[in-house]
């Protein structure tokens, strides 16, 4: 438990499901405020609300799509209007697809780096707006990726996307510390979410990945979670402009074990 996040007011975007989710259940067990954004999905966004209410924090949903500019600026509005504050902007919204690079439609490249980039800009954007205007020393919490530094066939847009949020959060970071203003990346590994689902219920594609994870087993959305109340705590008072891998050591050149090469 962090108790300086009792009543502090989190913000998630795309927290309907998986991390986003999970997130918003653990911020609710650390008696936070949770202000959840969803994107078509409002049956499971008033789940996650009554499971956030049921472990001890406070709730409310509210629509958006991240890559709209008027509906970011809404999910701030809406912590200021139901929790008079923002303290922690999490922008975890995302999403991709896999099509060989040479044959990717645009479309297919404009949704994804608006959704995975665009919209973490915004994110961050409005709450440093509020935050520098109302000497507020908050916290911005990105989700990249490991694909922030792994390359990915196939996914060129996700990985461009996930480059970009690595320097973008080291850029704000510098550009807002002294302010106290900071801001981190999370870079998860493979995790077990909705994203995945197709790929981790093909027994063969979920032995492939988790041959690639040096400790062995496809990660879990609360070993995530759990990075993010720290980052989002005063524990961590001292970081910014990192990226926290949780990724069972994905990023470590797995194919290196065992004296290989
Ligand atoms: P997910 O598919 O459950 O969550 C993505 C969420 O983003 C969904 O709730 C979706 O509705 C929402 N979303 C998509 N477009 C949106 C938009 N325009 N506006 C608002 N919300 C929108 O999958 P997961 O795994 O929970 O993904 C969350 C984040 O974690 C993503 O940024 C993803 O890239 C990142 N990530 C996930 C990993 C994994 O293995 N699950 C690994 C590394 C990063």
């Amino acid at each position: 438990m962090y108790t300086d996040l009792k009543g502090k007011v989190v913000a998630i975007t795309g927290a309907s499901s998986g991390l986003g989710k999970s997130m918003a259940l653990r911020f609710g067990k650390e008696q936070a405020k949770v202000v959840i954004n969803y994107f078509n999905n409002e049956k499971d966004a008033n789940s996650v609300k009554e499971e956030v209410v049921q472990a001890g924090g406070e709730a409310v949903v509210v629509q958006g799509d991240v890559t709209k500019e008027d509906d970011v600026r809404n999910i701030v509005k809406t912590a200021i209007q139901e929790f008079g504050t923002l303290d922690v902007m999490i922008n975890n919204a995302g999403r991709e697809n896999p099509v060989a690079s040479h044959e990717m439609p645009l479309d297919d490249w404009n949704k994804v780096i608006s959704t995975n980039l665009t919209g973490a800009f915004l994110g961050s954007r409005e709450a440093i707006k509020y935050f520098v205007e109302n000497n507020i020393k908050g916290n911005v919490i990105n989700m990249s990726s490991v694909h922030e530094m792994i390359p990915w066939p196939l996914f060129v847009h996700y990985a461009a996307s996930k480059g970009g949020i690595k320097l973008m959060t080291e850029t704000l970071a510098l550009e807002y510390a002294p302010k106290g203003i900071r801001v981190n990346n999370i870079g998860p590994g493979a995790i077990n979410t909705p994203i995945n689902a197709e790929k981790f219920a093909d027994p063969v594609q979920k032995k492939d990945v988790e041959s690639m994870i040096p400790m062995g087993y496809i990660g879990e959305p609360e070993e995530i979670a759990s990075v993010a109340v720290w980052l989002a705590s005063k524990e961590s008072s001292y970081v910014t402009g990192i990226t926290l891998f949780a990724d069972g050591g994905m990023t470590k050149y797995p194919s290196f074990q065992a004296g290989r090469g």
